[in-house]
């Protein structure tokens, strides 16, 4: 039987990229919309009044008020099993991931605490209203197994690898390019398509990595086309240096990957800070996506996201909004909104209100190659839905009443809001999280 129900409160999304058209008419809003839910997928949306009469007798509808419904968010960079070392004192990237990612990722070889993490880690994304993450894992194929388990039994649509790292990591962390491989391949077997799991083969970075590692990445990327690929570039200036040491022969920092066959479609970089001129125009050119990571990029020091050269409108890069947990400080896309206003503004870009929200969610699923999943909400997507409290907090409140327009009212969330800001969260036309 047809499983059928509706949502009704005020509600947006992005029909196109604000960066490349008129932010105006990039997001169809609705003062009043009605947003049908059928069997985990949205059916229809509209105002309110346009659709009332088309739904069936049976038809329950959910009224929320002082709310905005949006697409739930998308973190494009996280790692789960740095959940416990977020706000670690001290230092840029190199010294950090010796003193403190290392050493806490040793623990994700065992699966039971592996799955004590995750289970923490998905309720935080949902109490932040984020419903889809690509994720680091660890070395362990435990870490993988335990992440997929609990997002499966959460029904959620996350992306998630075991990360490969043969050199330049405590040797308690290191597999080797054969084992990795071998592992990787099972994992892809065990998870990729089922349900809404999906694999991402995942090097840490150039730097942890042989060239024969890197080439059995290519390999696997090759063999199983539809999985993703995930890696950091250019997030520090420390590490682009230690990457020109290792790999001389190469033009750049992308051209490493470029030689192993790591970029393209699916493909997503966690920072690109750094990045050349020749760096923008392959990305493009390759459509290889950037997750900007603004929190973690502040917090480690590693520099300022250069938003006029990654959406240049001769190039147009794919960017996608993400926290990078343990670097990054907020689960909430929110403050990740927050802090990334506050980088173009120190570049010379004023982000509006209108292209944020588009990083955290149409956006961010463009740059994971989801467009026609998740998002948006629109018929046949995936009801992944997420009801914002428009005045969670007294200070919004009063805030909120001098306020003037659409665009406006989300700024102030983005400025203001965090995770008190999610009223409800729905995973596939279900309601997963509830404030309260
Ligand atoms: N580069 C390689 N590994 C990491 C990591 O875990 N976090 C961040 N921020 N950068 C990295
Ligand atoms: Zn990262």
């Amino acid at each position: 039987m047809n499983n059928i129900h509706a949502l009704r409160s005020a509600a947006l999304s992005f029909t196109a990229d604000p960066f490349l058209t008129d932010p105006e008419s990039c997001y169809h809003y609705e003062s009043d919309a009605l947003i049908v839910i059928e069997n985990g997928l949205i059916k229809s949306f509209g105002s309110y009044y346009s659709q009332k009469d088309k739904v069936p007798p049976n038809c329950q509808i959910k009224t929320y008020t002082d709310s905005l419904i949006i697409p739930g968010f998308i973190d494009t960079h996280i790692h789960y099993p740095q959940t416990q070392i977020i706000g670690a004192f001290g230092k840029q990237l190199i010294d950090w991931l010796n003193n403190y990612t290392f050493k806490a990722e040793v623990e994700f070889k065992n699966y039971d605490y592996a799955k004590m993490v995750s289970e923490f880690f998905l309720q935080q994304c949902l109490k932040s209203g984020t419903s889809t993450v690509m994720t680091y894992c660890t070395v362990h194929p435990e870490s993988v197994d335990a992440f997929f388990e609990v997002a499966l039994k959460k029904k959620m649509r996350v992306i998630a690898g075991k990360v490969l790292m043969d050199r330049n990591a405590p040797s308690n962390l290191l597999d080797t390019a054969q084992s990795g491989y071998d592992q990787s391949k099972a994992l892809i077997k065990k998870w990729h398509g089922k349900e809404r799991l999906m694999y991402a083969i995942t090097p840490r970075f150039a730097p942890t990595s042989t060239h024969e590692q890197l080439t059995a990445a290519g390999t696997l990327w090759s063999e199983h086309p539809g999985t993703f690929m995930q890696s950091h570039l250019s997030e520090n200036l420390g590490e682009i240096a230690w990457v020109k040491e290792l790999f001389p022969e190469r033009k750049d920092y992308l051209d490493v990957y470029d030689h192993y066959g790591l970029l393209g479609n699916r493909a997503v970089y966690g920072h690109g800070i750094h990045l050349s001129e020749r760096e923008w125009h392959r990305l493009h050119e390759s459509k290889t996506s950037i997750a900007h990571c603004p929190t973690s990029n502040e917090f480690l020091g590693s520099g300022l996201f250069d938003f006029k050269a990654a959406k240049s409108i001769e190039r147009p890069v794919r960017v996608g909004l993400a926290s990078d947990i343990g670097a990054g400080t907020s689960f909430s896309q929110l403050q990740s909104m927050n802090e990334s206003y506050k980088i173009a503004q120190l570049n010379g870009v004023a982000l509006s209100s209108i292209h944020a929200f588009y990083l955290a969610t149409r956006g961010a699923a463009e740059a994971l190659g989801l467009l026609d999943k998740v998002g948006s909400i629109a018929p046949g997507m995936e009801a992944d839905l997420l009801v914002l409290d428009m005045k969670s907090t007294e200070l919004i409140d009063f805030r909120m009443k001098y306020c003037k327009s659409v665009e406006e009212s989300l700024f102030i969330q983005m400025t203001l809001g965090d995770d008190r800001s999610t009223k409800a969260v729905y995973i596939s036309g279900e309601c997963a999280y509830q404030k309260g």
